[in-house]
C-alpha cells in the first residue's frame, strides 16, 4: 500500500491500473478510522481490483466556531488499518494541494442541503459536495462507497452524481455501532466517561422509533414527539433536531412511509452527534 500526497501522484496510479482494465473503488473520510469506516473499505475491497482511501480533514466543510482545529487525527495509525484491510493507496494531501490561493469554485446544491444538518451548519454540505467533486474528479473511480451514518451526505452525494452526470456508482453502507449501540464516530473521542454513558440516548431513541413503527404508528410527528421526550430524560443531552424527512427529498414528511429518514442531531455536552433510522 502506497501513501501520496499530491494529486499527480493518485493520477498516474490510477491512470496505470485502468490502462490494465482495473476497476477502482474509492473510501473519502477525514481519518482516525474506526469500523466504520473499515466496513466501507471493505466493502470497496470485496467488490473492486483497486481501492483507495482518501484522508483529509476538510477546512471548507468546517463552520467558523467548528471543531476543525481539534478534530483528531492519526496517520500512522489509519495507515496500518488500511493496509490491513487491503486499500492499495491512500491520499493524503494538505489543504494547499486540494485549495490553491485562487481557488473559487464550489458545488452548491440547493433543497437537499437546506434540511436537517444544513440548517445547524450552514457551509457543511457546500463543503461537502465541492470536496467530494474535487475527490472524484481526482481519484476517478468506478465505485464510491459512503456511510448511511450520514445519511443526509450520502442522500446528495447520490443527487450530486445524478445531476452532474458522474458516471460513478455510489454505494450506501450500513451503521457500524459500538457494543452498546453508540453510532461508531471520530468524535466519540471527545466524549468525557459520564458523556459517553449519556450519548447511548441517540441509539436508545432509534430503538424506541423502530420500535413505534413496528408496533404500527403510522403519524410521523407522534414518533418524532415521543423520541423527542425520550432524549430530553436525559440531562447532557441538548436537541439540535429530531426529524422525519422523505429519505430523497429530505422534505418533512407527515406519515411514516418509505422512502423515509428519521434522522436526529444532539448534543452531547459540547460535542455535537448524530443518528438515525432508514426506513425503506
Ligand atoms: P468521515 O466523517 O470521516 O466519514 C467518512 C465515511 O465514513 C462517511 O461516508 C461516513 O458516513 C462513514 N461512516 C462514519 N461513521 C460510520 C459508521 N459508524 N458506520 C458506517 N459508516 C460510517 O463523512 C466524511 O468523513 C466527510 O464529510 C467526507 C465525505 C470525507 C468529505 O470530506
Amino acid at each position: 500500500m502506497k501513501v501520496v500526497t499530491t494529486v499527480k501522484e493518485v493520477r498516474d496510479y490510477v491512470k496505470q491500473w485502468k490502462k490494465n482494465g482495473e476497476t477502482v473503488g474509492f473510501v473519502p473520510t477525514m481519518g482516525y478510522l474506526h469500523e466504520g469506516h473499515g466496513s466501507l473499505i471493505t466493502a470497496a475491497r470485496n467488490n473492486n481490483d483497486r481501492v483507495v482511501v482518501s484522508i483529509f480533514v476538510n477546512p471548507m466543510q468546517f463552520g467558523p466556531t467548528e471543531d476543525l482545529e481539534s478534530y483528531p487525527r492519526d496517520l500512522e495509525k489509519d495507515s496500518k488499518y488500511c493496509e490491513s484491510l487491503g486499500a492499495d493507496l491512500i491520499f493524503h494531501p494538505e489543504p494547499s494541494e486540494m485549495y490553491h490561493d485562487d481557488f473559487s469554485t464550489y458545488v452548491d446544491m440547493s433543497v437537499l442541503t437546506e434540511e436537517l444538518c444544513g440548517l445547524s451548519r450552514p457551509v457543511h454540505f457546500r463543503g461537502v459536495c465541492t470536496v467530494v467533486n474535487k475527490l472524484f474528479n481526482i481519484v476517478q473511480p468506478d465505485r464510491a462507497y459512503f456511510g448511511e451514518k450520514d445519511a443526509q451526505q450520502l442522500a446528495i452525494i447520490k443527487h450530486m452524481v445524478q445531476d452532474l452526470n458522474m458516471d460513478i456508482e455510489v454505494i450506501g453502507c450500513p451503521i457500524v455501532r459500538e457494543e452498546d449501540g453508540l453510532a461508531k464516530s471520530s468524535r466519540n473521542t471527545y466524549l468525557s466517561l459520564e458523556e459517553r454513558k449519556a450519548a447511548l440516548i441517540l441509539s436508545q431513541t432509534v430503538e424506541l422509533c423502530k420500535k413505534l413503527i413496528a408496533d404500527g404508528e403510522t403519524d410521523a410527528d407522534v414518533v418524532v414527539s415521543k423520541m423527542k421526550e425520550n432524549i430530553e430524560k436525559e440531562p447532557l443531552a441538548k436537541i439540535d433536531y429530531v426529524k422525519a424527512v422523505n429519505g430523497l427529498t429530505m422534505q418533512q414528511q407527515k406519515e411514516i412511509k418509505a422512502p423515509m429518514l428519521i434522522a436526529m442531531a444532539v448534543y452531547i455536552g459540547k460535542t455535537r452527534l448524530i443518528d438515525n433510522y432508514i426506513l425503506g
